[in-house]
């Protein structure tokens, strides 16, 4: 059988990707995933364009794979990379073989034929592609519910990668997750770039909100934890809150993304909402549902950002005090208006604020793994460790790890929690 090396960055939507192209060669002819370059026939890159450094770090990986690779080994780059790179890549690394955009993933056996194709249209349309079966863990599925993005947020580039928004119609996404749940998945994970904006653009005349899709899909039978990724804060009206603090089927986990917490800076993001409209989203989910974990992602060091609106960011974390923060310095980007902005930030200050930030985070992350101490919680195990080991998710998607073995997989039991350290949770089956 042949051997295909296949490495993902960036975000879930990718992972999917990944996984995707495993499928989509598979129809073709089998191929088993080795991590061992030197035996692959076929080597994939799958990329992330959201911040400047994993594209340069992607050509010094091709490198690594010229050298390493056997003789007639292809290589791919896939991804959004290589949507907004196109047959650049192939120009600075002739080595390279084919380059497939992030929304091109269902012509992979096409460009695999044909040395030096390029397939990056960002208008292709993939929403209601029949793509092939193939999941690294069966237990908890990630399933598509839209393609692209429609924001104009002024530091993003995936619109350019990823192409306008379109929802999946939802008697496929229906159909899909009762297959995954047939195959064992007692969890899923909706996927899109805005996952409650959806509804927003089918292809048919079909119309239906995020709120409606996830009464579908909760009445699935055997279907018991459902989480999505990612919302946007914008689009949390009280119907979908209402809806995602009375549903059984949620996790009481929920990614509200703030990117700045000054009020002047999100204007100059364009992301449609306040620092006072953010707080009211995030006091309202508290109010409805009192046990929920709440992450974010921020950014420091966007070209506007003064000493006072960081200082909002800060002011925001500390009323919030999320679960789990993702904090990134701002990367300028090209196809995105921010790198046009004059920038008013040098490395060095948004190096000191996204270290003023992650320290303050910690402490408050520390403080909040303190209350862990003795609860109970429903985990859902879906990982072998070594050592007799075996990890899952509790509701609020903390990582918890028990003494435990095969039997255990798959399984939602109670759990209480008997050690705490920041990343994880370590506790006893009662
Ligand atoms: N620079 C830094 N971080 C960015 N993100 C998106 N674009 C940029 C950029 N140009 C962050 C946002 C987003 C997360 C996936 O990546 O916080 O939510
Ligand atoms: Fe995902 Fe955005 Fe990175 Fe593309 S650019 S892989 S959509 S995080």
């Amino acid at each position: 059988m042949k051997k295909l090396f296949l490495e993902t960055l960036g975000c879930a939507m990718n992972s999917r990707d990944s996984e995707h192209l495993v499928a989509e060669l598979n129809k073709n002819e089998p191929y088993n995933l080795t991590n061992n370059l030197e035996d692959a026939d076929l080597i994939i890159i799958n990329t992330c364009s959201v911040r400047e450094k994993p594209v340069a770090k992607l050509f010094s990986e091709i490198g690594v794979f010229k050298k390493r690779k056997k003789n007639g080994a292809k290589i791919g780059v896939c991804g959004c990379t290589a949507s907004h790179l196109g047959d650049e890549i192939i120009k600075r690394a002739p080595v390279v073989d084919f380059v497939l955009g992030a929304r091109n993933v269902s012509k992979i056996n096409l460009v695999l034929e044909k040395r030096h194709s390029v397939e990056v249209d960002i208008d292709f349309d993939e929403s209601e592609y029949d793509f092939g079966e193939y999941r690294n863990n069966p237990l908890k599925s990630m399933v598509n519910i839209s393609i692209g993005c429609d924001k104009q947020c002024t530091y993003c580039i995936v619109p350019a990668t990823r192409g306008e928004e379109i929802s999946i119609p939802s008697h496929l996404i229906v159909n899909e997750i009762t297959k995954a749940v047939n195959t064992g998945a007692k969890e899923i994970m909706l996927l899109g770039q805005n996952v409650n904006n959806y509804g927003r653009r089918f292809n048919s005349d079909e119309q239906c909100s995020f709120t409606e899709l996830l009464q579908k899909i909760s009445k699935i039978d055997n279907l018991e934890r459902i989480r999505f990724a990612s919302p946007h804060p914008l689009h949390m009206d009280d119907q979908f809150l209402e809806e995602f603090a009375s549903n059984p089927k949620i996790c009481k986990q929920i990614h509200v993304p703030l990117q700045s917490g000054s009020s002047k800076v999100l204007k100059e993001m364009k992301r449609g909402y306040t620092q006072e409209n953010f707080l009211n989203r995030c006091k309202k989910i508290r109010e409805l549902v009192p046990e929920v974990t709440i992450s974010t992602d921020i950014i420091v060091g966007f070209p506007t950002e003064s000493d006072e609106d960081f200082l909002e960011s800060m002011k925001v974390l500390e009323e919030v005090r999320f679960d789990q923060l993702f904090s990134f310095k701002y990367s300028p980007r090209p196809h995105t208006e921010a790198i046009d902005f004059e920038n008013k930030v040098t490395p060095e200050l948004a190096g000191q604020r996204l270290t003023i930030l992650q320290k303050r985070h910690t402490e408050i992350l520390d403080e909040i793994m303190e209350l862990q101490l003795g609860k109970e919680e429903f985990v859902y195990f879906d990982e072998l460790k070594t050592g007799n080991r075996i990890s899952g998710r509790s509701g609020g998607g903390r990582l918890v790890y028990v003494d435990g073995s095969e039997e255990l997989l798959g399984q939602i039991k109670k759990v209480k929690i008997t050690k705490i350290s920041r990343a994880s949770l370590d506790g006893e089956l009662i």
